[in-house]
């Protein structure tokens, strides 16, 4: 009993990749509550949960969302990766900004409410949630990919979805089924980034 629970959570643990490119199948509500469920249950500074999260399956509003990423991403985002991630990854990343919010059924916005809790802590409390929401949208076969370029344009992407000044958005996740096998993600190896007791003192 104790051996089981935890493959499976290091199965999706260590297989949980950016999905950019979806097939046109429909995503359940009942999925998409079990995704919000595992993002509700991260931790929090002082327990406030001061997630909030904006489901987008209109059309026309994930038209809206897509066009700021894809605006973000021709008005410099291009640029400034293009020398700086492989090929393959640039191919890839073009395509989600191009066409991934479009594709994906449904766009999650992932906002903060600066009314609770201290304003320090508003994004590291908001973040566990959208790590959780990934990991959930994984173990279920779904594809996402954790975005941050729309947020450039955090005032016209609030406008879009009435949300109100104190709501702020942090993150636009789209969500569906992968349309294709991602592939083991590429991580560094432990050694170049953990250490024993002191800086240096590799593990
Ligand atoms: C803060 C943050 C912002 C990100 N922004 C974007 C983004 O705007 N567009 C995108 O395609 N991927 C974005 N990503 C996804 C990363 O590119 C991806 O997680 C990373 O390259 C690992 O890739 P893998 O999941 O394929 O292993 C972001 C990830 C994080 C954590």
């Amino acid at each position: 009993m104790t051996t089981e629970q935890p493959r499976e959570f290091f199965d999706v643990v260590l297989n949980q990749r950016a999905c950019r490119s979806f097939d046109q199948r429909e995503v359940d509500d009942s999925l998409i509550e079990q995704i919000l469920t595992a993002a509700t249950h991260a931790p929090s500074a002082e327990n406030l949960q001061p997630w909030v999260f904006l489901v987008v399956r209109d059309d026309a509003q994930r038209a809206r969302v897509g066009d700021l990423t894809r605006r973000a991403w021709n008005s410099g985002g291009r640029e400034h990766s293009a020398s700086r991630l492989s090929p393959e990854m640039m191919k890839d990343v073009d395509q989600g900004a191009e066409f991934g919010t479009q594709e994906a059924p449904v766009t999650i916005v992932l906002c903060g409410d600066a009314t609770i809790g201290l304003d320090m802590t508003l994004p590291s409390s908001v973040f566990p949630a959208a790590q959780n929401l990934l990991l959930a949208a994984s173990a279920l076969g779904l594809g996402s990919t954790m975005t941050t370029l729309a947020t450039m344009f955090a005032q016209e992407l609030s406008t879009i979805l009435d949300l109100p000044d104190s709501v702020r958005p942090m993150a636009v996740i789209p969500i569906g089924w992968p349309k294709r096998p991602l592939g083991p993600p590429k991580r560094l190896p432990l050694s170049e980034r953990a250490h024993r007791d002191r800086y240096n003192n590799p593990w």
